[in-house]
Order: structure tokens, then C-alpha cells, then sequence
């Protein structure tokens, strides 16, 4: 299969093929998630509480993220790669945001970046879209401005929504993550831009989904959120595998005659 590639994202939303993204940090899981065929690994800032145990994004650096995401690029075969734009890497200056956007392609080999925000961040998009980088945009529930919405809450405000999807789309995203957003508002919205909307948390009809990987694979421990499937139960067979290492080291049952030399 040859590399998926913005435009033939675009081509998918119009033959109406839904989209595959999955977040990736490291080479195991970007090079299990590129085999099974999803279209799109996603390096996400999620990295800090999916990987750093953060409680939320805020803390992640660029060098954590380029770190991260040239890993993930190299293990790609045909997935696109995109970086995520961590918090402050973008808002405090245009030229400071495009240096950083610029990294994602020219130190770790990603094909796009991602940042959150919608009217508010167009300039900034465009910008970057002027300069040769794809912008995959993300609206609705922004994990970044966590403090500023009072915590990681839905967004239901349809006029601001509909209005910064298309800003985004304006702006030359190539595509726009929706999270946290009803469903009825995500249709819509899906409907109404000619870019790929990808949904978390956002319902059956956008033109793609997103979930973290560890979330997915119940990786994590604690609660699972509404909008997460767990499509299996890597802590749970983890947990088994260990305690079974630790009694049997203690026991002496490991390692037995066909681990020797
Ligand atoms: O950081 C991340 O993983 C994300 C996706 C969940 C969209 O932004
Ligand atoms: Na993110």
C-alpha cells in the first residue's frame, strides 16, 4: 500500500470511506497500529497523561514531542504521520509557531501537525499552510484550555462551533479533529465543510475517529470515559504476565531447563 497521503484523506471524505487515526508514541505500538491498516498515527500531546501520567497536557515540551514523533515517522510504512503542537508551542508568536510547526517535518519527519483552536488560531493555520505544512485543525473540547473551559467538559455551543469549522477549513486545514461535541452538532458540521472532520467523542457521523491507543487497548487502569471503546485488555493480561513473572522468580519455577544454556 503506498502512503496515505492529505489528499487522498480528502478523496476518502468524498467517496464517503470513513477515516482511521489512533494516537502512537512509541515504535511497538505505531509500527502495530500502521499493520492493522490505520490511515493516520496521530503523535499527540496526549503523550502527557497517556504515557507521562499527567493529569493533563499542559506540561509537554517540543523536544518531548519531536522526540516522540520521530519515532513514530520512522516506524510508519504507509499511516501518515501527524505531530501534535503542545501547549505554547503555537499561541505567543506567528514566527515561533512556524519554526515549531516547522520541526514536526524537518527534525521528526512527520507529513502534518495539529493544534488546537478554531477562529481564534485561522491566522495562524494559514500561515503554516502558506509555508508548506498541512494543519490538521481540532475544535470543541480543546484539552489544552482545560483551565479555561473549567475542566475537560462537552461543548454545545453550535453557533461558535459551526463557525470555527469553518474558519479551520478557511484557513487551509486539511482536516479537523472534533472532540467532546454532540452528535446532532458534529453531523452537521460534517456536512456543512468540505474537509474531513474526525470525531472523538463526537458521534457516528463525522468522516473519521480518533481514540488514544493505551485507552483503546485498556491499557490504562481507572475510569474509562463514555466516548472510549476498549477494543481489548492490555492491563489486564500485562498484570496477569507480571504477577505470574514475580511468583515464579520467587518460586524458583523460573528460568527452567529450556531457558538455560
Ligand atoms: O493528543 C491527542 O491524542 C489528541 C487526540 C485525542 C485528538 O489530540
Ligand atoms: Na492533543
Amino acid at each position: 500500500a503506498s502512503a496515505v497521503t492529505t489528499k487522498k484523506l480528502m478523496d476518502m471524505k468524498k467517496k464517503g470511506e470513513k477515516i482511521t487515526v489512533l494516537t502512537a508514541y512509541d515504535h511497538p505500538f505505531a509500527q502495530m497500529a500502521d499493520e492493522a491498516g490505520v490511515n493516520v498515527l496521530l503523535v499527540g500531546d496526549s503523550l502527557g497523561m497517556a504515557v507521562q501520567g499527567e493529569a493533563t497536557t499542559l506540561g509537554v515540551t517540543m523536544d518531548e514531542m519531536i522526540y516522540h514523533t520521530r519515532i513514530v515517522a520512522k516506524s510508519a510504512r504507509t499511516s501518515m504521520v501527524v505531530g501534535d503542537m503542545p501547549f505554547m508551542s503555537y499561541q505567543s508568536s506567528r514566527s515561533g509557531a512556524l519554526a515549531n510547526a516547522g520541526r514536526f517535518l524537518k527534525e521528526a519527519g512527520a507529513s502534518a501537525v495539529k493544534l488546537e483552536g478554531g477562529a481564534s488560531v485561522a491566522d495562524t493555520i494559514a500561515a503554516m499552510t502558506q509555508a508548506g505544512i498541512p494543519v490538521m485543525a481540532h475544535i470543541g473540547l480543546t484539552p489544552q484550555s482545560v483551565h479555561q473551559m473549567g475542566g475537560f467538559r462537552v461543548q454545545r455551543d453550535r453557533d461558535r462551533l459551526m463557525e470555527d469549522a469553518r474558519r479551520v477549513e478557511a484557513a487551509g486545514a486539511f482536516s479537523v479533529v472534533l472532540e467532546g461535541i454532540p452528535a446532532d452538532i458534529s453531523a452537521a458540521i460534517t456536512k456543512s465543510i468540505s474537509i474531513p472532520t474526525i470525531g472523538i467523542g463526537a458521534g457516528p457521523d463525522c468522516d473519521g475517529q480518533v481514540l488514544v491507543i493505551h485507552d483503546m487497548l485498556g491499557l490504562n487502569g481507572g475510569h474509562v470515559p463514555k466516548f472510549v471503546k476498549q477494543y481489548a485488555q492490555l492491563r489486564q493480561n500485562a498484570m496477569d504476565g507480571l504477577r505470574a513473572y514475580v511468583e515464579e522468580v520467587a518460586s524458583g519455577d523460573f528460568p527452567s531447563e529450556e531457558h538455560c544454556y
